[in-house]
């Protein structure tokens, strides 16, 4: 377990930075906490470190946004994910078995169908507005 504590926006960025340089094709990145905790930074900053220049939204109204990339950064709102129908729909289980990395926001809707190897980022407020304490298990970050 990973516990970084971050002062800024680029912060956030620049950590999941690195962690964009080690992942490694069938990555389930899962993000837990809530609105505006930072989760589309953090996937800014991993598209950035896995090589791919495109523009990171979340992807609320198409649940899904495919930055492209060797392995492919996939990018998932599941917000508003609230059945096993919506899940296949999305094509979550379809770029697992790709190979791509995915990048999971609001992974507390779909907990019961994330792989075994996921890797969770639990993102909490810090004492100020722009501080957030972001853990993360299941990945060795040197
Ligand atoms: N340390 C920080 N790390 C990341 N974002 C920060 C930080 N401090 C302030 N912010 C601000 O918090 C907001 C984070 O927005 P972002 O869209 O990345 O969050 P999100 O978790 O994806 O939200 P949503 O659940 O709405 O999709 C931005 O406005 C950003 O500038
Ligand atoms: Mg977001």
């Amino acid at each position: 377990m990973t516990v970084f504590n971050s002062h800024s926006t680029a912060d956030t960025e620049s950590f999941a930075e690195k962690i964009g340089k080690i992942v490694t094709s069938g990555t389930c990145i899962a993000f837990f906490g809530g609105l505006g905790m930072g989760k589309t930074a953090f996937t800014r900053g991993l598209a950035r470190g896995m090589g791919i220049d495109c523009h990171v939204s979340s992807p609320t109204f198409a649940i899904v946004n495919d930055y492209g990339g060797n392995p492919p950064l996939v990018h998932f709102d599941m917000y508003k994910v609230d059945s096993w129908d919506s899940l296949y729909s999305s094509g979550f289980f379809d770029y697992l078995d790709m190979g791509a990395v995915l990048s999971v926001e609001w992974s507390e809707n779909i907990e019961n169908a994330l792989p075994e190897n996921t890797v969770r980022v639990t993102i909490e407020k810090g004492e100020d507005e722009n501080s957030r304490i972001i853990t993360v298990e299941g990945l060795d970050i040197e």
